[in-house]
């Protein structure tokens, strides 16, 4: 058998249930789609239900308030996900009339619909002949044909997405691709268990030792450090907050006044910063806490964050004109960080400030 008929014929046995599959609607394909770029599948099942509660229908999602979809969105990561979901839910309302183009280009000219996701909601919701490769797909094919080029390459992309073209059957390339992301998550995963992969024996990969080379990554970058220091400042039962804006990560999100610097500091080092001096007093600050968190590790990024606790009752001028007063009870409102939600739990948990 060749390897589509391989493939094909191992998901009709081994398919996952999963809850997207439940659906041809594209508007959940594609939020589960989005979901899944960035969770695993188990995570993923649980914000998928709770995102299709939140927002039934393309309109719902459309309609609501930016900050309820960041706040459903919370914990994922990748914020700015959340908010080209809501751009392209109103431009589908606005210019298709709340249906998604049944096109892969016009599809891929949404806001956050690249060509994997437009290919997969193509196949998915619309039965369109296209191939969604995402990671998995990617490190079968190389595997199985030995593409040894980096996996990450222009080149191994495109040799590869080409096989997949050819591979791919006219009439079911939902199950092909469906297939593929199964396959890569229980058989050919990136630690592979080819003691039970019925392709074995015609896996280039696998016939010549290369499981563990294969896909061959690049050298990565080293990851950009910065050094976060919030001031969590309790002032009576209020405290304060700002949205975060600009080209940077968490954009849309909620935090608490935060100093940054470019190398580590510690308290001693942080009161003579003039931004600390422009949001507060020192002569009338008590320290109450200090919560070092481990090491934020995001995509090209390292965080190193420190929370303060600090008690106040002068607040300077930046406070006062950048930044929200909010009675503490409010908090949980407002959509923020991962980091920031488990300072926040920390606090409610064990310390019960
Ligand atoms: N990862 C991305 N899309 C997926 C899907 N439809 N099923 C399983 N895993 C996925």
């Amino acid at each position: 058998m060749d390897f589509t008929n391989l493939l094909l014929a191992w998901f009709r046995d081994n398919q996952r249930e999963l809850p997207w599959k439940e659906y041809n609607d594209p508007y959940p394909v594609w939020v589960s789609e989005i979901i899944l770029q960035q969770t695993r599948v188990q995570q993923g099942e649980m914000y998928f239900n709770r995102f299709l509660e939140a927002f039934p229908t393309i309109g719902h999602l459309a309609e609501a308030p930016e900050d309820q979809v960041l706040k459903t969105w919370q914990g994922l990561g990748y914020y700015s996900r959340a908010r080209n979901m809501h751009k392209t839910a109103k431009k589908v309302m606005r210019e298709y009339g709340g249906s998604f183009p049944k096109d892969v280009s016009l599809l891929e000219k949404l806001d956050g619909i690249g060509p994997y996701t437009a290919a997969a909601v193509g196949s998915f919701a619309f039965g369109l002949t296209v191939a969604a490769l995402d990671g998995n797909g990617y490190r079968i094919l190389a595997r199985y044909f030995g593409i040894d080029l980096p996996i990450d390459s222009s080149e191994a992309k495109k040799t590869i997405s080409g096989l997949a073209r050819s591979l791919l059957p006219r009439e079911d390339s939902a199950s092909f691709n469906q297939a593929l992301m199964d396959f890569g998550s229980l058989v050919c995963t990136p630690h592979p268990v080819c003691g039970i992969c019925p392709m074995a024996r015609t896996c280039r990969a696998y016939i010549e030792g290369l499981t563990d080379v294969i896909p061959v990554k690049k050298e990565k970058s080293p990851a950009r450090i910065r050094y976060f220091h919030y001031l969590d400042i309790e002032d009576g039962n209020a405290t304060f907050i700002r949205q975060r804006k600009g080209n940077d990560i968490w954009k849309g999100l909620y935090e608490f006044p935060l100093i940054e610097t470019s190398s580590p500091a510690g308290y001693p080092e942080l009161i003579k910063t003039e931004a600390f001096n422009k949001m507060l007093n020192i002569k009338s600050c008590i320290l109450i806490n200090i919560y070092r968190s481990k090491p934020h590790k995001l995509s090209h990024q390292t965080i190193y964050p420190v929370f303060y606790r600090i008690r106040s009752g002068n607040n300077g001028l930046l406070l006062q004109m950048e930044y929200l007063k909010i009675d503490r009870q409010d908090l949980p409102r407002h959509a923020v960080s991962r980091l920031t939600e488990k300072y926040m739990d920390f606090f409610h948990n064990f310390a019960g400030l």
